[in-house]
């Protein structure tokens, strides 16, 4: 029987966190710093939730694949099928276990490096050991020498599969194959994004930044919380006010979010001061807004967060999308990248006003890694806080409410 898992830091610890927002105190210093607190979480929240790993316009072709690394350091494959399915899978050979998209032969400086993420189109995945070959589904389809063995049974293995679900072009996996179907679990966020038809934009590449120096949770709060907009960005906002300062909702003028119990999304948006702002210091946005927005919709920033891994700002010309994966208790990986409605990645000057506009977004990024590596500096201290959270933190009350629910339904398991 599999060991019960119970969490390093008490469970009653976080009841504080989870709270009202006019009651809540931050997470219990700990959850951001302990290495037993985080094996723990890798194995409460990340190996039963669903996990985003890149978007299906990543991967249009049948053939197209792309790895990735997921938290815990398992290596997927994320590929389309010629039935046009997208699969996630391990990509461990099943026969003695190398890595099957690594590459056969490397430079003589890199020997023993172990190989990066690969991705490119191929007809089937053939590991370069001793060349067992599986479909893009990962059903294995032939291996070498291998009929002398009367208990091999080629159609009994496969590179072991996680269940994947699309939505709104982004794809998701869940080591859990039992694991409950996410679309339902994100309604709110599927009807707050509807008109912006995200499912049929395209990406632009990636920007990695590995191994940042904060706990991932660090990260998740520090996008969605609209407390330090117009205090750390000061400067930024002072050219422009980017939200509307007459707006008195739950916090403060910022923005409002939502999340019901047991939700897997937290979602918000917040009322801009102008139509079709952007993040950039002229606050206007650089390209065409959507067509299919309404009035209302044009004047909104929404943010979406699908714990634990995606998090989206959506203006009204485009998206930007991060993946967050942690790589230890004190580290994480980000992924970025941006979509935009294919009418506008294929306008004549595209790339040179993308430029503007990743910088616009680079001016925030720029004054929050800072800030946050700077977090994580403190909450190590023996005098970090449990703090008190502010209107505009809401967010935070939310998250740590989803976290304590998947903190505690590993330990009820
Ligand atoms: S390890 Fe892959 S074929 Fe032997
Ligand atoms: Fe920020």
């Amino acid at each position: 029987m599999e060991a019960a898992l119970v969490s390093p830091i008490p469970l009653e610890e976080f009841e504080a966190s989870a709270t009202d927002i006019d009651l809540a105190v931050t997470l219990p210093p700990g959850a951001y710093t302990r290495a037993d607190f985080h094996d723990f979480e890798l194995a409460a929240v990340f190996d039963r939730s669903w996990l985003c790993v890149g978007r299906v316009d990543e991967i249009p072709e049948p053939g197209d694949y792309f790895t990735t690394t997921l938290p815990g350091g398992e290596k997927v494959i994320v590929a389309r099928d010629k039935q046009h399915n997208v699969n996630v899978m391990s990509s461990v050979c099943q026969h003695r276990g190398m890595c099957v998209t690594a590459p056969a032969k490397r430079e003589r400086d890199s020997w023993y490096a172990e190989p990066g993420e690969q991705r490119g189109n191929v007809r089937t995945f053939r590991c370069p050991y001793h060349w067992w070959t599986y479909d893009l589904d990962g059903r294995l389809l032939g291996a070498p020498d291998m009929n002398h063995r009367s208990d091999f049974e080629r159609s009994s293995i496969r590179l072991p599969a996680l269940a994947c679900e699309v939505w709104n072009g982004f794809i998701f996996a869940n080591f859990d194959t039992d694991a409950e179907p996410l679309a339902p679990q994100v309604a709110k966020a599927t009807e707050l994004l509807e008109n912006y038809h995200l499912s049929e934009m395209v990406s632009t590449p990636r920007d990695m930044l590995a191994d940042l120096p904060f706990n991932w949770k660090i990260m998740v709060e520090n996008f969605m919380e609209g407390y330090h907009n117009d205090r750390l960005h000061h400067d930024l906002y002072d050219l422009a006010k980017g939200d509307d300062p007459e707006l008195e909702n739950l916090t403060a003028g910022h923005m409002s979010f939502e999340y019901e119990p047991g939700s897997g999304v937290i979602a918000g948006w917040g009322r801009t001061a102008h139509r079709d702002r952007g993040l950039n210091p002229t606050q206007r946005g650089l390209f065409p807004p959507i067509a299919t927005l309404t009035d209302e919709e044009r004047w909104r920033m929404c943010y979406v967060c699908v714990p634990p891994s995606l998090l989206m700002g959506v203006s009204t010309d485009s998206a930007f999308w991060f993946l967050v994966t942690p790589t230890g208790p004190e580290t994480f990986t980000l992924s970025m990248s941006f979509v935009f409605p294919r009418s506008t990645v294929e306008l004549k000057l595209f790339d040179q006003v993308f430029r503007q506009h990743v910088a616009g977004v680079d001016l925030f990024n720029n004054e929050d890694l800072p800030a946050n590596i700077a977090t994580q500096m403190g909450l190590r201290s023996r005098y970090a806080p449990r703090g008190p959270l502010a209107r505009g933190d809401l967010f935070l009350a939310q998250f740590n409410t989803w976290l304590l629910e998947r903190y505690r339904a590993a330990e009820a398991a």
